[in-house]
């Protein structure tokens, strides 16, 4: 069954832009993004969209949706009314480039100043033994597309970009999680220095456990229960504990 469909897109680059209102044809079994390539291929053809796989892997296609952060390729038109008008706008975080393609690059930025796992020292590459319960605690997160859905609906840098310096948002700091979990990683002494960088570099604190980022994750990654949680009492244990404090303090 094919039926026309109205979409609604936001057209525009860094100097502003509208929503327009299109009349699209949707057959069955289609997604959105089906639906914005047939614009681009008819009446659009200079819509500019990000996409790769189709198929929720390389996280390119994240847009908002009727104003929820989603991916156009995993969000399936036969969950709308074939009445309802659907509006596609771009990730409101992040500066448009043209349409429905924005800048990212804030997270690449991000990324980089998360430092990498450090290796023990008295082992070689080969000798790293792990417990099985440790390497599934971080199986989850490494299931992340880094499609910056979380960071797009995360209020903390959504509606403040003056916070964007200091907080790192959901990804990242979920990143810090895994490895300050990781039994090897042997940054620090106490190897406690990744609840103390996500505290002061990261802006853990500026986190009010919304679950927000959680809801709008495609992997189904629980990001606030599995990481942002743990990492916040590690810092609290970290910051209130008086001899891990009279440590550091000597440390230092
Ligand atoms: S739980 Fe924290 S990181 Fe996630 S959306 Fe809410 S404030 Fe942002
Ligand atoms: S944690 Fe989930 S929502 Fe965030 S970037 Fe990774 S896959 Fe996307
Ligand atoms: S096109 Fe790859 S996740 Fe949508």
């Amino acid at each position: 069954m094919s039926y026309l469909a109205h979409l609604r897109v936001w057209h525009g680059d860094a100097d502003g832009g509208e929503l327009r209102d299109h009349v699209v044809e949707a057959a069955e079994g289609e997604v959105v993004l089906d639906l914005v390539h047939r614009l681009q291929a008819t009446e659009c053809p200079d819509l500019a969209v990000r996409w790769n796989c189709k198929a929720g892997k390389c996280g390119s296609c994240s847009a908002e949706i009727n104003g929820k952060p989603k991916l156009m390729c995993m969000t399936r038109m036969s969950t709308f009314a074939t009445d309802e008008v659907i509006t596609v706008t771009p990730m409101r975080t992040f500066p448009v480039i043209k349409d429905l393609v924005c800048d990212v690059s804030f997270n690449y930025v991000k990324a980089r100043e998360v430092p990498a796992f450090e290796p023990p020292a008295d082992l070689e590459p080969g000798e790293y033994r792990m417990q099985q319960v440790d390497v599934q605690r971080s199986q989850e997160f490494r299931k992340c597309i880094e499609c910056f859905l979380c960071q797009d609906v995360c209020h903390v840098i959504r509606d403040h970009e003056d916070n964007k310096e200091a907080f790192s948002g959901p990804r990242f700091l979920m990143r810090v999680a895994e490895l300050e979990m990781h039994p090897l990683d042997a940054r620090g002494e106490t190897r406690a220095d990744r609840p103390d960088e996500a505290r002061e570099e990261h802006g853990l604190g500026l986190c009010n456990i919304t679950r927000c980022c959680t809801d709008v994750c495609p992997e189904h990654i629980q990001i606030t229960d599995n990481a942002l949680i743990p990492l916040k009492e590690r810092a609290a244990d970290r910051y209130y504990d008086p001899l891990l404090r009279l440590f550091r303090r000597k440390r230092d």
